[in-house]
């Protein structure tokens, strides 16, 4: 047979090459995500494993008196979903804090992140979801909740959801808390630097545990939480706009649904135990941050 013309073989060999491109293009923009391809250990690494759980691939994370443990994802995120399933430390979880968390990579005084630390408690007694918004290198709005199920006895969906109107919090769904960009009334919101995800476990007896009454009791380590179905979605913008940054000013596409307002309600009224802004003993009318006084 004759020798393909060049053009004609590079074609042949373009052709699957650029279906996959297409395919790997495809799969960044759906946003699909893998826990075992998608992050790597920070620390603590042989503390940790990765196994299969049915047909997710998850990872364990693990604390002993010596370290805890650490992953974070190898991409950076400007505007997206974030879910993760966590099953926390079953039994005595005191002195230990299992987080999964956003941060950026600049200047420390201007970075900005997003937290949820699950703080652990004596057998029997509830975890509290500690949670904390950064912008601009300024932090310090802590919102506490308690969970209306047990968290160590299977796995919940944790969402952490980043539009340029809104940072939510959602567990299994549902929005338990909601930091609004506020900028327009001189409230900086996280909006220009690129966050990456971290997820960790360790020991934080000092403070955690009925603050830092309760110690950790080594005898029961190793301390083991779980994770799987990591799955990052990029913020989609409406129809006709490029990116979520474009979105036009007017629009009311982030805008909270029903939904999501009647659920933050019902969190509100039912499982917060903690609010920066109604903390008087920390802040007076003057010093106050000043999205507590916005709608
Ligand atoms: C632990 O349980 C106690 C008693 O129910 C509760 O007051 C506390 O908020 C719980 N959480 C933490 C982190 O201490
Ligand atoms: C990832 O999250 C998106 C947005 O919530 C959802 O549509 C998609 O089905 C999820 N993918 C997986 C594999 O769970
Ligand atoms: C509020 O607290 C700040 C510092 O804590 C203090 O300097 C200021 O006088 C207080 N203002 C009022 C109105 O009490």
């Amino acid at each position: 047979m004759a020798p393909l013309p060049c053009t004609e073989k590079l074609r042949c060999l373009w052709a699957p090459l650029l279906l996959w491109l297409a395919f790997l293009l495809l799969a960044v923009e759906l946003g699909t995500a893998d826990i075992y391809k998608d992050i790597e250990l920070v620390w603590g690494a042989s503390r940790t494993y990765f196994f299969m759980d049915g047909d997710s691939e998850s990872l364990a994370l693990s604390l002993d008196k010596s370290t805890g443990s650490c992953f974070k994802s190898k991409a950076m995120y400007l505007y997206a979903q974030i879910d993760l399933d966590i099953k926390l430390i079953e039994g005595d979880s005191a002195g230990t804090v299992c987080t999964v968390y956003t941060i950026s990579e600049g200047p420390w005084e201007i970075h900005d992140e997003i937290d949820l630390e699950f703080l652990g408690n004596a057998t029997g007694e509830p975890y509290t979801l500690h949670t904390n918004v950064f912008a601009n290198g300024v932090g310090g709005r802590e919102q506490q909740f308690q969970l209306w199920f047990d968290p160590s006895a299977d796995y919940h969906t944790y969402s952490i959801i980043w539009n340029p109107k809104h940072i939510l919090i959602q567990v299994d769904g549902v929005t338990i808390r909601d930091f609004k960009n506020n900028e327009a009334h001189g409230v900086a919101f996280p909006k220009w630097q690129q966050m990456r995800v971290y997820g960790s476990l360790w020991n934080a007896d000092d403070w955690a545990t009925q603050g830092g009454r309760v110690k950790t009791d080594w005898s029961k380590s190793p301390f083991v939480s779980y994770y799987r179905n990591y799955n990052v979605t990029w913020c989609q913008p409406s129809a006709g706009v490029d990116w979520c940054g474009n979105e036009p000013a007017g629009s009311r596409h982030f805008d909270l649904d029903q939904k999501a307002m009647s659920d933050l309600a019902w969190v509100r009224q039912r499982y917060m135990t903690y609010n920066y802004c109604s903390d008087y003993d920390r802040f007076n009318a003057s010093t106050l941050p000043k999205e507590c006084s916005l709608p």
